[in-house]
């Protein structure tokens, strides 16, 4: 890492995208040219270009250590801290060399490069009750939790409130009133916590919600966007999974007989059987589903989409009606993959943000005393929790 802090400072130019709302007058390019060493942050840069060319632009930072998630901004199109994003790397992403920062999206511009997070993003993070709502009642010390438990939500619990995946999200940009990646892995956090006594009501609101978990398209642009590794669509898909599986909870959305619609058709098909996913959907997991009302009522809605499909050759029609045919070989792998994962006695949640294994405990002392043994940690290791808990 030596050489790589010894280079000497070069030039970059950076195009920043500056706008007053209060000025009236439309936004605009402006570009400067600082110098400094390449390994560098972008923040940096914007903090020279401030200093020695133009007093006036408007950008957001206080740790400057990737922690406090206030320079959340775009770098050649892409969210990032300003904070945590190489000079090098910046300009190597760059169409023309020249580095492009911008506000992030899905949030009003204050000026600048400052966005206001208050109006959208610390909005639907106070939506979803951030906070504990403890079980009764409260132990006289402190709740022990299993350590499994705790993984579970560690996750979560490193978002730093940065925006970025808010920015980036798709969903939000069709309907900014979806709740969004950010406050649903804060969502997570809590409804993962065994100490929190509101698990199923925390999950039918957001189910209900039209612009809940079922709002999500699965588009994983808030994965990539992290700087975190939150991976706050995985957070989602886990509240899904104990809404639909573990609560059973049927919404007002069609989210719980949609998923089960989807899983029923490729067990049996072993591809989507699109055709039949609408009735489905709407009208309960079976193949007489198209003969309910509800069902019904979306199928005409759907006939000018399915006639665009057809005429333009993007359905056909034989496919449509029969489904899609697999081998039976290959049909009878995807149902020994349902019956696998169906037979399990816990579903398996993967949480790919720890890795690795605890260190092989060391082995135990010889005792001093009659319970006193002193490990490896050496006499003043702390005293160890009941095996497999955390004090919390
Ligand atoms: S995966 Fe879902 S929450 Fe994440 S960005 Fe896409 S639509 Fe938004
Ligand atoms: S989930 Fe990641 S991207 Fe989204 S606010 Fe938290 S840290 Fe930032
Ligand atoms: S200034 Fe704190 S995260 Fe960048």
């Amino acid at each position: 890492m030596a050489e790589v802090h010894d280079r000497p400072p070069e030039q970059f130019t950076l195009r920043l995208r500056r706008y007053d709302p209060e000025s009236g007058e439309a936004p605009y390019w402006d570009e400067h040219t600082i110098q400094l060493e390449p390994h560098r942050s972008v923040l940096e840069a914007i903090l020279q270009a401030k200093d020695r060319f133009d007093g006036s632009i408007g950008v957001r930072c206080s740790c400057r250590q990737a922690i406090c998630g206030s320079c959340g901004i775009r770098v050649n199109g892409e969210p990032a801290l300003a904070c945590h994003t190489h000079l090098d790397a910046a300009k190597s992403g760059a169409k023309d060399g020249v580095i492009e920062i911008e506000p992030m999206g899905n949030m009003p511009v204050l000026k600048d490069l400052i966005v206001d997070m208050d109006a959208v993003h610390w909005k639907k993070i106070r939506r979803v009750t951030p906070w504990l709502l403890a079980k009764q009642p409260v132990p006289e010390r402190e709740y022990l939790v299993s350590k499994d438990s705790m993984v579970d939500v560690t996750q979560s619990m490193a978002c730093i409130q940065c925006g970025a995946c808010v920015s980036d999200c798709l969903a939000m940009e069709v309907d900014p009133g979806f709740i969004g990646p950010a406050a649903l892995a804060k969502s997570y956090r809590f409804v993962g916590d065994p100490r929190d006594d509101q698990q199923f009501e925390r999950l039918n609101d957001l189910a209900q919600d039209p612009q809940g978990i079922f709002d999500c398209t699965h588009c994983f642009k808030c994965v990539e966007a992290c700087p975190k590794d939150v991976n706050p669509m995985g957070q989602i898909m886990r509240l899904r999974r104990i809404a639909t599986g573990d609560h059973h909870i049927v919404d007002q959305n069609n989210g719980e007989r949609h998923e089960a619609a989807v899983t029923g058709l490729v067990r049996n098909y072993g591809l989507l059987h699109e055709a039949e996913l609408i009735p489905r959907s709407y009208g309960g997991n079976s193949w007489f589903a198209k003969f309910t009302p509800a069902a019904g009522k979306e199928l005409l809605a759907s006939f000018p989409v399915i006639i665009k499909g057809l005429l333009r050759g993007k359905v056909n029609p034989k496919i449509a009606v029969f489904g899609h045919k697999i081998p039976s070989s290959d049909l009878k792998s995807v149902q020994a993959i349902f019956d696998k994962i169906e037979s399990r006695p816990e579903r398996y949640e993967l949480n790919l943000y720890i890795t690795g294994e605890d260190e092989a405990p060391a082995p135990a002392a010889e005792p001093i005393a009659a319970g006193v043994t002193y490990e490896s940690g050496g006499q003043d290791a702390p005293p160890t929790s009941p095996e497999g808990s955390v004090n919390q």
